[in-house]
């Protein structure tokens, strides 16, 4: 039974070596909103571990997608670090994914005046740093933040 677990498996497009999938779960080891050494030798051990595919968190795809202003956001000097990840990952055997987001409404980013929503909503994380209720989304803002969710994807 359990040897079914370490057979292959296709995903999509793309082969795993087994069934062990880390899920994403926040790790906030970042410097200044870039990925650090922690982040990689965390991924990096998964893959030493035997896990087949790892995910990293929370990749905000903006920066007013960001829950706060030292989250991660997918740029180029994200991306360089991204880019060491992936390497020290597949050289420890595994695959790696990670995880798109933009924060919504539940933001407490100050780089940002307002956080963005689908609705004008009272912004209970936020509101002790000044971001009290968040934008109502016009066309414009959807438009760019369903660019920004495509061009993070194509960038990675
Ligand atoms: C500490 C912690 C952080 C998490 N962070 C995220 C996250 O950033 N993104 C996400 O989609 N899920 C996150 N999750 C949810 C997990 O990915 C997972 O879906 C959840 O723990 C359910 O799986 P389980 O029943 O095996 O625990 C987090 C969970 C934990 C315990």
């Amino acid at each position: 039974m359990l040897e079914k677990a370490y057979q292959e498996k296709q995903l999509g497009g793309t082969s795993l070596k087994n069934v062990f999938i880390k899920t994403a779960t926040f790790e906030g080891m970042y410097d200044n909103g870039i990925p650090n050494q922690k982040l990689i030798d965390h991924h990096t051990d998964m893959a030493k571990g035997g896990v087949a595919l790892t995910t990293v968190s929370y990749g905000a795809v903006s920066n007013e997608g960001r829950t706060f202003k030292t989250q991660m956001y997918i740029h180029d000097e994200s991306l360089k670090e991204l880019k060491r990840l992936a390497d020290s990952v597949h050289e420890a055997g595994g695959k790696v994914s990670i995880q798109l987001t933009h924060c919504g409404y539940f933001s407490k980013n100050t780089s940002i005046k307002k956080p963005l929503a689908p609705s004008r909503v009272f912004n209970e994380y936020g509101a002790l740093v000044g971001l009290m209720f968040s934008k109502e989304m016009d066309r414009n803002d959807l438009d760019k933040c369903k660019n920004d969710f495509a061009e993070a994807a194509l960038k990675l």
